[in-house]
């Protein structure tokens, strides 16, 4: 920016501020004592009053340029008052002059508040006609929720947790040795069966219960005490919990070929099958909210322990009440099975059971198709949060 330029402007807008400080619309000029004053003032004011109103009504600015060519045009009123001051002596004409100037300046002032106030009008009008209501509330973003199977979950290891039990993860992809022979179950055995199970590449299976956490997790506990048990002695108890998916080829309304199952282990060398009914039937009872739940531990077969008993709860009120409901197997765990935990089955014993978790989440929210909860519907699980 030049220095010159900079000046120029400043000493403008200035001299256009002082211009408009000195002007006053009550100013009486000097040296007008010779003429009728107030006469010459009472027009000049009704001159200038005449204009305020005319530019008030004024409601476009068409209307407002019209009423100014009344007053300012070149055959205004104060081109009229300028024309005849000719016959006027030079003192007069200064003075008279003076006096309509100041007339012409209110006008303008005037003028120029109500072309202001039109074009704030006109604003405004336009704000209000293009107005937004922002004041509407927002779209929130959704927020996601565990799923129901997970719910269940983490409420099933608080319980079990708070019983005393570890909780244990293991692979879903499983040889055929922790799957099956570990757990005692023969070549010939149903569950082999290419019907039952899914292979895959190299001899490996989906896990089609969660048992074999039995065998991976116990081995891991004895390597750990090793040493005490090598020189005589005890080792602490195994308690454990192994949650987790679970594959069949299975598929209908109460079977899903990927599924949720809870292990469940306790070896000692003073557990019994009293210790099992207490455990699982505390658990079903803080699960369900319900102290009166009936538990029926009704004889069964699986491979891997002796005696054997699935595992049917009752509720006494309800939509489901008085019915028997299978939730899952248990049974003392098996001598061979024991063994190959690395362990003596003549000092340590315990029982085992596996409970089906998507079962527990059916029936605690009263759910009658599993398929809803392997779908994704939003509108399904978005109740669950
Ligand atoms: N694994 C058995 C099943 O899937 C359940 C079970 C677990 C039974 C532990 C006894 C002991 O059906």
């Amino acid at each position: 920016m030049s220095d010159t330029g900079l000046r120029v402007c400043v000493t403008h807008s200035i001299k256009g501020i002082e211009a408009r400080k000195s002007f006053n619309p009550f100013f009486i000029p000097p040296f007008t004592d010779h003429l009728p004053i107030s006469h010459t003032m009472n027009e000049l004011d009704t001159l200038v009053e005449s204009a305020r109103q005319s530019f008030a009504q004024a409601l476009t600015p068409a209307d407002l340029e019209n009423a100014k060519a009344l007053f300012l045009g070149k055959a205004g009123r104060i081109t009229e008052l300028m024309k005849g001051m000719a016959a006027l002596s030079v003192e007069d004409k200064k003075t008279r002059g003076a006096a309509i100037n100041i007339a012409k300046q209110a006008i303008e002032a005037a003028l120029n508040d109500h072309r202001q106030a039109l074009a704030d009008a006109e604003l405004q009008a336009q704000l209000k006609a293009e107005a937004l209501d922002v004041t509407l509330p927002g779209r929130s973003a959704n927020l996601g929720g565990l799923h129901p199977v997970s719910l269940t979950l983490e409420r099933v290891e608080q319980i079990f947790g708070s019983m005393g039990f570890e909780v244990a993860q293991g692979p879903e992809i499983e040889t055929d040795w922790f799957n099956f022979t570990a757990l005692n179950t023969p070549e010939d055995h149903p569950a082999r069966s290419m019907h039952d199970t899914f292979y895959v590449e190299g001899g490996h299976l989906l896990r089609t219960h969660t048992s074999p956490m039995q065998i991976r997790h116990a081995v891991q506990h004895v390597k750990r005490y090793k040493n005490q048990l090598d020189a005589g002695q005890g080792m602490p108890e195994i308690r454990v919990i192994a949650p987790g998916r679970t594959y069949r080829v299975d598929s209908d309304a109460t079977h899903s070929p990927m599924f949720h199952q809870c292990e469940g282990l306790w070896i000692g060398e003073n557990v019994s099958f009293k210790d099992l009914k207490v455990v699982v039937t505390d658990f079903c009872r803080t699960f369900f909210e319900s102290d009166d739940l009936v538990l029926r531990f009704r004889p069964s077969f699986f491979p891997f322990t002796e005696p054997s008993a699935e595992i049917d709860i009752q509720f006494q009120s309800g939509p489901l009440a008085g019915r028997w409901l299978e939730v899952g197997g248990s049974g003392q765990v098996h001598p061979n099975v024991v063994r190959n935990m690395g362990l003596d089955p003549e000092r340590f014993i315990g029982f085992a059971f596996g409970m089906g978790m998507d079962r527990f989440t059916m029936l605690r929210y009263g759910v009658n198709d599993l398929r809803l909860f392997f779908d994704g519907d939003v509108r399904f699980l978005s109740q669950f949060q």
